[in-house]
């Protein structure tokens, strides 16, 4: 037996790469972090100096009425738009002119809706499709060479992957379905696992449960429970205040480009200030 199908062996006898988590021993208690982001569209001002920052492992609200600019920060966020003044940190690092496709690398992602080419493919094949994390190719890399059975290892690992991840979203009797036949809520349980596929440390939802069913909704709730308990960390923005308000461990409030008021889902609830941003939006 060579070396590297010894290496590949005990690979498979350790799983070393499968399960779903983030390693977070050595990772920050704040991941994220933006300062001062200002973004303006025409003479619109859509984000006016917004700072916060994100708890590792924790599931952080982003509300605040419509056109406070949470969908832009987002964008910001994720380099999908350049802000004119500001910063975002990731992890301590200023990733502000980083790319979507370089942060998701790096463990920062938003969902997105399943596009129309997306849902003419199956389930498995949009997992499949999803971009792939580095921390389990890299730990294959440490101990294989890329030989044949290296390449064989990787890519019995991606499968693996996406059975669990599949399962775990009770997704995994839907394998074969093309995705435009599932219902919005099963829609909304393959964008949280396709971007999982991606090895994040950080997720961002805009709308997670919009159009998801009430007994969809509580699964997908207590996913994210599961997941922060497995070192994920997710900023949410939602409508719904009681999801917000039973779910949320620390709550964001934006109103005209800027952090508002910021605490525990009880301090926003009585903040006066909030009250009033609110008044004739539905709250
Ligand atoms: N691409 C854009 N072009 C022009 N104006 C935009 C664009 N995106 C957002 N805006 C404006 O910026 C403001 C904030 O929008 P947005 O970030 O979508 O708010 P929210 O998600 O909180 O409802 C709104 O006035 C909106 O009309
Ligand atoms: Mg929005």
């Amino acid at each position: 037996m060579s070396s590297a199908d010894a290496a590949v062996e005990k690979g498979a006898e350790e799983e070393p790469t499968l399960e779903l988590g983030v390693e977070t021993a050595d990772l920050a208690a704040v991941p994220l972090r933006v300062d001062g982001l200002e973004k303006q569209f025409g003479g619109i001002t859509a984000v006016d100096g917004a700072t916060f920052e994100v708890e590792r492992g924790t599931i952080t609200g982003l509300i605040g009425p419509n056109g406070a600019g949470k969908s832009t920060t987002f964008n910001l966020i994720t380099g999908f738009h350049r802000p004119d003044a500001g910063a975002v940190y990731f992890d301590g690092d200023d990733v502000t002119e980083d790319s979507p496709h370089t942060l998701a690398r790096k463990g920062l992602v938003r969902t997105f809706q399943i596009a129309r080419e997306l849902s003419e493919m199956t389930v498995m094949e949009n997992m499949m499709l999803a971009p792939k994390g580095q921390s389990g190719e890299q730990l294959w890399r440490s101990v294989l060479p890329w030989t044949r059975g290296g390449v064989r290892a990787q890519e019995s690992e991606n499968l693996e992957r996406t059975w669990r991840t599949l399962e775990f979203f009770e997704l995994d009797h839907l394998w074969n379905e093309y995705a435009g036949n599932l219902s919005g809520g099963q829609r909304k349980l393959l964008e949280m696992a396709r971007v999982l596929m991606t090895d994040p440390q950080v997720v961002l939802l805009d709308e997670p449960l919009a159009g998801v069913n009430p007994s969809l909704e509580k699964r997908l709730l207590e996913h994210l429970h599961e997941l922060t308990d497995l070192g994920y960390t997710f900023l949410i923005v939602e409508h719904d205040m009681d999801v917000i308000m039973q779910h949320c461990e620390h709550v964001i409030v934006m109103h005209q480009g800027r952090v508002l008021a910021e605490g525990t889902p009880a301090d926003i609830r009585d903040n006066e200030e909030v009250i009033d941003a609110y008044l004739g939006d539905d709250l």
